[in-house]
């Protein structure tokens, strides 16, 4: 089990931002790419991969199950396929770190394959729902046991799957993810439906290692009995690590920054739409495609912002953006609501809690509610927060402390590793006010 180390940083106003950015591969992708390059037939080579602990786990349980994989230079990675029949038990328990994606689509991987296997995670992952994922895998035939709904996950091989038409209550890439995945080793067809579209990237990527498959928003169906064959898979910069630089440029007068090559999914990127509705001078410049994603410079200026009500339908398309967006909420004039994102309460941590409270400690006012929150916009005083070990809380409260009036110390911020390793490096390189305490 991994360990979350206790750091803590003081952040303080480092004046305008400027330059260019180079954000760290997409996690979502990233992962993905390992997992389907692992058991493809052939050697897959794949770019641009996040050199994150979180995708990192993922990499070192593939090689557990028997897959090579090379790294021939940092963020690259040459993965030798071994097939959808060809992975091997593990000796030992396959630690996700702190990885829901990880632990989530390894369990509808793992769920059809003939060996048994045990999942686990650090302290924030075991705390984790996975009923989401077991619901529907059981129902599919799979047998894994639980800790009562959480981790570890003791997943039973040998068990024959069957295609089911699962239709799930809450929009989640994940859970599709999962089904999906285990779909690849199903008897029959598998189809998903949720009730918000999410990222597609699963789909978007069996297709290009040649698995048949049907999606379209909100809907997607595929059949068992295939096989997947290598190829190049070219990672884009992760939006959700752009969204910090976005809100920090936004926020703080004179800034003027251009993050290059990011992600543009439009199950991605929700807060692009908030913060223009709020009031920044966000451009989107040379919007292209990449390894079959749509890439864009995202070249923002400092912008004053006023509260708005966020529009519940976008909010399964920021669903990881929402500890930056509380930030620049509490900077806009006027209040900010959030609805319908009951979601954020089972994060890495309680990110209405853990926002909620960070705010108060630096003087703002903040009501909760069950499935958001309203946020007054005043003056940030400074203060120390409790990130709770959660690797967004700790990178937004970074930002905070570039508009406060005081400094801001951040408890806990081991965990930023997990998704965006150097990014206090880069923040400085940028401008921010950013040390270790
Ligand atoms: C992810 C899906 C989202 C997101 C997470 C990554 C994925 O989780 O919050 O960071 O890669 O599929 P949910 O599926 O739980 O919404």
């Amino acid at each position: 089990m991994s360990v979350a180390l206790r750091e803590d940083w003081v952040a303080s106003p480092g004046g305008p931002l400027h330059g260019d950015i180079h954000a760290p591969g997409d996690k979502s992708v990233s992962h993905r790419a390992i997992m389907l390059a692992a058991v493809a037939d052939g050697t897959s080579r794949i770019e641009g991969f996040l050199e994150g602990e979180d995708t990192l786990a993922t990499a070192a349980i593939f090689e557990r199950l028997g897959v090579r994989i090379e790294t021939p230079e940092s963020r690259t990675r040459v993965v030798h396929g071994v097939g959808l029949d060809g992975l091997q038990a593990a000796q030992h328990q396959l630690d996700c770190g702190n990885a829901g994606t990880g632990m989530r689509l390894l369990a509808g991987l793992l769920a059809g394959q003939p060996f048994d296997s045990v999942l686990v995670g650090d302290a924030s992952l075991t705390r984790r729902p996975m009923r989401r994922v077991l619901d529907p895998l059981v129902r599919m035939g799979a047998s894994i046991a639980s800790h009562d709904g959480f981790p570890p996950l003791r997943i039973a091989g040998g068990q024959a799957l069957r295609g089911i038409a699962y239709s799930s209550e809450i929009a989640s890439a994940q859970v599709k993810s999962a089904v999906l995945l285990a779909g690849l080793q199903a008897q029959g067809e598998t189809e998903v439906r949720e009730p918000h579209p999410t990222r597609d990237y699963t789909e978007r990527m069996l297709r290009a290692f040649g698995w048949p498959i049907d999606f379209s928003p909100g809907v997607a169906k595929l059949s068992g009995g295939h096989r997947l064959r290598a190829t190049q898979v070219s990672v884009p910069a992760d939006f959700s690590a752009a969204a910090f630089f976005l809100v920090a440029a936004t926020l703080v007068p004179g800034s003027d920054i251009v993050l290059r090559r990011v992600g543009m999914n439009p199950r991605r990127t929700g807060l692009l739409r908030v913060l223009r509705a709020m009031g920044a001078h966000i451009d989107i410049e040379g919007l292209g495609e990449e390894g079959g994603e749509a890439v864009a410079d995202l070249h923002v200026r400092h912008a004053p912002l006023r509260g708005i009500d966020v529009p519940v339908d976008a909010v399964p398309d920021m669903i990881d953006e929402f500890p930056a967006l509380f930030i620049a909420a509490a900077c806009a004039s006027g209040t900010t609501t959030v609805r319908g994102a009951a979601e954020l309460r089972v994060k890495e941590s309680d990110r209405i809690a853990t926002m909620s409270a960070g705010l108060r400690a630096l003087g703002v006012v903040v009501d909760e509610t069950p499935d958001g929150a309203t946020i007054h916009g005043g003056p940030l005083r400074g203060g120390s927060i409790a990130s709770q070990g959660d690797h967004r809380v700790a990178m937004a409260f970074a930002i905070a402390g570039q508009v406060c009036e005081d400094v801001v110390r951040i408890g806990d911020v081991a965990n930023v590793a997990t998704s965006f390793p150097g990014f206090d490096r880069l923040a400085r390189a940028a401008g921010f006010g950013l040390r270790d305490a």
